[in-house]
């Protein structure tokens, strides 16, 4: 059993993170954040916006604030974006404040989940593989740097993953309340 006051979900982009946690949320009966749409609200404008009047750096900075400001809660279940893992005060936070939940799914299931997608900065490009790929690259050694639980999202639908999901959260998460600041074990 590991002991953290917050359930946190990391992974690329079309992992499932905000559907898996919101469905997660509700089975725990805890509250559920999502720190792209807590990014917006704050900004007041979208993350294409940003990314496109302020650019990359300001969205990060933003990101990293955003995310020390939900995990200094507890008691919540929190949907990362896919690119939070590459701050380290962020990462230092995460092993702190959260059971980390990698949400795992390979590049050809992601294509065909984001196929349709126009909302992601990143992926407004022409061979958006080749950037899933090298995402992927940079990212998996740092989803696994901070993950406590690695769950493969692929071949299940929702209602799925979250049943077994849930279950191996039952055995291995302990809510706990660790005070700020302190060592992660
Ligand atoms: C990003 C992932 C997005 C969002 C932004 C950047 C990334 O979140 O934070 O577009 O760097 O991978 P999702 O993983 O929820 O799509």
């Amino acid at each position: 059993m590991n002991p953290a006051p917050n359930l946190v979900l990391v992974g690329p982009m079309g992992s499932g993170k905000s559907s898996i946690g919101r469905r997660l949320a509700e089975r725990f009966g805890l509250a559920f954040l999502d720190a792209d749409r807590e990014i917006e609200a704050q900004a007041g404008a979208s993350i294409a916006t940003i990314f496109e009047c302020a650019g990359e750096a300001d969205f990060r900075a933003r990101e990293q604030a955003v995310l020390a400001t939900l995990l200094a809660g507890e008691g919540t279940v929190i949907a990362t974006g896919g690119g939070a893992v590459v701050d380290p005060r962020t990462r230092r936070l995460l092993r702190e404040r959260g059971f980390v939940v990698h949400l795992h799914i390979d590049v050809p299931r992601q294509l065909q989940r984001l196929a349709r997608d126009r909302t992601r900065p990143l992926l407004a490009a022409d061979d958006r593989e080749q950037v899933l790929r090298r995402l992927a690259e940079t990212r998996d050694p740092l989803y696994a740097e901070v993950a406590d639980l690695r769950f493969d999202t692929a071949s299940m639908n929702a209602n799925d993953t979250v049943a077994r999901l849930g279950h191996l959260l039952d055995l291995r998460w302990q809510m706990a309340a660790v005070p700020a600041g302190s060592t992660a074990p």
